[in-house]
């Protein structure tokens, strides 16, 4: 009998597959693709058992079954869901580790409760290295279901700096995809603030890819020591293999997306988050597809020094990027509050510290802060970050002139000091709004000198 059972095995559900089988567990696998459980008899042994069909695979688990789901978001979980009931028994965990919107996984989970089987939306980052040699595991649902599988969890899981393991229990009902799908959006604006940051190197520094990816790789040694600038050092070096030239510069620039960025958003907006680096990320995407591809674009005149660019560039993303982080923790917190989750934030950034896309050292250093300080409102009113916004915020606002001079467009990094410049700001013009809002509508507004709600009979001219 297997300990483990595997649903689906192209490269995700193979490699996390082979991964459980190398840390000593039993695993069976099965796909209704017959190709991918061919390919994946070719590693069979005493642990590893390749299935032919629903059947074979339910009778080779021992019970109660633990099976991980790892196939396309959407319909074919449900359906994957429909096959699979009448075969178990109650007590069976099943885990989804899909990119499952949150709001199917609530659904999920009710309706599998309903037949006494454990349902865990699981958040999986990291690709397939990581599923092969340690992703960073977000599970989600019934604790005592996560405690019967956490020891296969934790021996797969991608490890921190000092050893600890990139997975812990998150909390109830959707709360794992949830957290997975903060992660994405965390992700997207992370990326796009390197983006801009690209944008401001090539156009006003001149600088070549070469001496651009020198240059994230020197900052990937500091305190911007990342998976994504790490990446982005490597990615601008590559040469292309059909042409002389470098493959960055033969990369259609038209963005894609599978879309958990933009539910990050959808729920953003229910929530009332002002996760705004986020939001001009997902807006870039779809921007890289409206803008004219004929259009032209005006350069700044290279006749105009800035001596401290690259020091400016290095400083703003350092800043951008903690705001990208900071927005994440904020929307997660007015979830916990909303759905009623007790999220435990330096639980979720430690499973961010290694093995998923946007590990970094950043991440140790919320860590660190959530467990000093507490259940804070925001991740820049403690002391390590207010530093880091007192130390990089003048050189955002350079490289934001620099930008405008040279008409390059910097949503995500113009985002990041609007959120800091209104954050720490008594003095917002929503008094005004609010005004208007009562002028046409009788809204009604609260006062800023006595309590209650008011209304003003307004001067309106015949
Ligand atoms: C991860 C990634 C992964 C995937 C993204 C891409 O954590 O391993 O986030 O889940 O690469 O979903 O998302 P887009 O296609 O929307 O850019």
């Amino acid at each position: 009998m297997q300990q483990f059972g595997v649903i689906g095995l192209s490269v995700m559900g193979k490699n996390l597959a082979l991964n459980i089988r190398h840390h000593g567990f039993s695993v069976a696998g099965y796909s209704i693709d017959k190709p991918e459980v061919d390919a994946f008899a070719k590693y069979q042994d005493d642990k590893l058992k390749p299935t032919y069909s629903w059947q074979e695979f339910v009778d080779s688990l021992e019970k109660p079954r633990k099976i991980l789901i790892q196939i396309m978001a959407g319909k074919p979980v449900d359906e994957t869901l429909k096959k699979l009931l009448p075969l178990l028994d109650a007590g069976d965990i099943l885990i989804d580790g899909g990119n499952s919107n949150f709001h199917d996984t609530a659904r999920r989970y009710h309706e599998m409760e309903q037949h006494g089987i454990h349902f865990i939306g699981m958040g999986v980052s990291g690709g397939e290295q990581g599923a092969l040699n340690g992703p960073a595991l977000m599970p989600g649902g019934d604790e005592a279901a996560y405690r019967e599988v956490a020891p296969i969890l934790e021996a797969i899981a991608a490890k921190t700096d000092d050893g600890r393991p990139c997975v812990s229990y998150i909390g109830p009902e959707s709360s794992g995809h949830y957290v997975k799908m903060v992660h994405n959006g965390i992700e997207y604006g992370i990326m796009e603030v390197i983006c801009e940051i690209y944008d401001i190197m090539r156009k006003v520094g001149d600088y070549s890819n070469k001496q651009m990816s020198m240059m994230f790789d020197l900052w990937n040694q500091g305190d911007l020591h990342s998976y994504l600038v790490e990446i982005t050092a490597k990615v601008l070096k590559q040469k292309d293999n059909l042409t002389s030239g470098d493959i960055v510069d033969k990369i259609l620039n038209v963005a894609s997306y599978k879309g958990t960025g933009n539910w990050m958003l959808e729920d953003a907006i229910r929530l009332g988050t002002p996760i705004s680096v986020t939001a001009e990320a997902v807006l870039s995407r779809f921007m890289s597809k409206a803008s004219f591809k004929d259009g032209r674009e005006y350069r700044l005149d290279s006749t105009i020094a800035f001596p401290k660019l690259a020091e400016d560039l290095e400083a703003s993303l350092l800043l951008a990027q903690a705001v990208s982080y900071a927005q994440g923790f904020d929307q997660l917190r007015m979830a916990a509050a909303q759905y009623n989750w007790q999220l435990h934030y330096p639980a979720i950034a430690q499973n961010w510290e290694a093995g998923c896309i946007i590990r970094s050292l950043t991440l140790q250093k919320i860590e660190q802060t959530y467990r000093d300080e507490g259940n804070l409102a925001n991740l820049f009113k403690a002391p390590v970050f207010r530093k880091l916004m007192n130390n990089n915020l003048q050189a955002l606002r350079e490289v934001l002139q620099i930008a405008l001079q040279a008409h390059i467009p910097t949503p995500a990094l113009s985002a990041a000091r609007n959120y800091l410049d209104s954050i720490f700001n008594p003095s917002l013009p929503a008094n005004l709004l609010q005004a208007q809002r009562d002028y046409f509508g009788a809204h009604t507004y609260q006062r800023n000198d006595r309590p209650g709600t008011f209304h003003t009979e307004w001067y309106h001219e015949a």
